[in-house]
């Protein structure tokens, strides 16, 4: 099974039948999105390391190595970096990584 990290800073293993945004998601993680379905370009990530399948076509103008997470999902082990902070909720904290 893939396994997700962002950054160095957290690490789990996907589930692999969903996009990304929903691997995060389900791990608790606060990321950010809008339109889930490649319009807003909110759910934008950049690839560190890996491959990702591209579930759908884009329309936000994306740099080479950003995917959008709404529309994309891990082939194997991967990377992610986001611009902004990711919140990772464990009960009623919140820890900033
Ligand atoms: S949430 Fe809008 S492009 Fe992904």
């Amino acid at each position: 099974m893939a396994k997700i990290h962002i950054e160095d800073k957290h690490c789990f293993e996907a589930q692999g039948d969903i996009s990304l945004l929903e691997e995060l998601e389900a791990q608790n993680l606060d990321v950010n999105y809008s339109c889930r379905s490649g319009f807003c370009g909110a759910c934008k990530a950049t690839v560190v390391k890996g491959d990702v399948e591209h579930l759908e076509s884009s329309m936000c103008k994306l740099a080479k190595d950003e995917i959008l997470t709404c529309c994309s999902k891990a082939m194997g082990d991967i990377e992610l970096s986001f611009k902004e902070k990711v919140n990772i909720f464990q009960s009623a904290y919140a820890l900033n990584i």
